[in-house]
């Protein structure tokens, strides 16, 4: 399967990517990276270094380094301030390909059309962009898989309704609910609904591999920050979510289709992805909402990951 990942490490964007990698059918053509967060140089680096520790060659595009309407905005207090749990892993010597993100996703798609799956795991602007240059992109990819949005309303941001991915870029999220009509979601009440346990944790960073090592290091700080947050030992999965369901869609046992369309204007709402759960807008559903998946079977890829 051949698949792209469009994504700003981030420490649950670098378990996805590790999920990826360590996947026996999942080809992945190249990784996008995009501000998120934290700042794109730091994304970049943060994928070139987790090739590092997989030891694999896969071409790495840098894509924007601001949202549409650009701000300041990141998760640094999640991710740590290199966006990998300060681990403080040496620079990476490899380095990005040259061309752009926007138009990799597009030449890619036009070389191969019909064949890629893509995972969106950041803000949507590389996707929008390339959406708005080559508006029939849609139809090149096999299918989009967004982690994204908060579809109760029950988000992680400062906009309480609203989930990073979107708040951090509304207006790219617009413009990629617009435009594409069957994106798979793995929104933030359904990631909430599948934490890693302490025990898990434990066992994911103590194989006694580079792997197994390098989660351990990275994951501490977001540990931390969720129990000082939320009261409780866990780690939420919402990146490798996305990228289970693209490389095992069966994992998924529970979901809906519905029109969704995301908040541009609101005071206290802006980024809010709205659903028309009740299908009264007559409006065509452009989203696979992902309401269930089967956890021992996240589990297991997960755990691949690490060795
Ligand atoms: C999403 O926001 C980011 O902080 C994570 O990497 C994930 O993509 C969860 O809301
Ligand atoms: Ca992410």
């Amino acid at each position: 399967m051949k698949i792209v990942i469009d994504t700003d490490p981030g420490v649950d964007d670098a378990h996805a990517i590790m999920m990826a990698l360590a996947h026996p059918d999942a080809q992945i053509e190249a990784l996008t990276t995009v501000a998120g967060n934290v700042p794109i140089e730091r994304t970049t680096a943060n994928t070139l270094t987790i090739l590092d520790i997989y030891k694999r060659d896969i071409p790495v595009f840098e894509g924007c380094r601001k949202a549409i309407i650009p701000h300041d905005a990141d998760a640094s207090h999640v991710h740590g301030g290199d966006g990998l749990g300060n681990s403080n892993y040496p620079p990476s010597a490899r380095t990005p390909e040259s061309e752009h993100a926007v138009n990799a996703l597009i030449r890619m798609a036009n070389e191969a059309p019909g064949e890629i799956t893509l995972i969106a795991i950041g803000p949507l602007t590389n996707v929008a962009l390339a959406t708005r240059i080559d508006p029939e992109l849609p139809n090149k990819y096999k299918r989009l898989v967004v982690m994204g949005g908060a579809i109760r309303a029950m988000g992680n941001t400062m906009n309480f309704s609203t989930e990073f991915n979107l708040f951090t870029d509304p207006e790219a999220g617009a413009m990629v609910f617009e435009a594409w009509k069957d994106i798979a979601l793995i929104s933030w009440e359904t990631t909430m609904a599948y934490p890693f346990s302490s025990d898990q944790i434990e066992a994911l960073g103590s194989k006694g591999t580079p792997q197994s090592e390098f989660f351990n290091r990275i994951t501490q700080n977001t540990v931390k920050y969720i129990q000082e947050n939320l009261g409780r030992k866990m780690l939420f999965a919402p990146d490798p979510l996305a990228v289970a369901v693209a490389v095992e869609p069966d994992i998924v046992m529970k979901s809906e289709k519905h029109f969704i369309q995301v908040e541009t204007a609101g005071n206290h709402t802006r980024g809010q992805t709205t659903v028309d759960w009740y299908d009264t807008s007559g409006q065509e559903a452009n989203v696979d909402v992902i309401l269930e998946v089967d956890p021992d079977r996240l589990w297991t890829l997960m755990e691949a990951a690490v060795l």
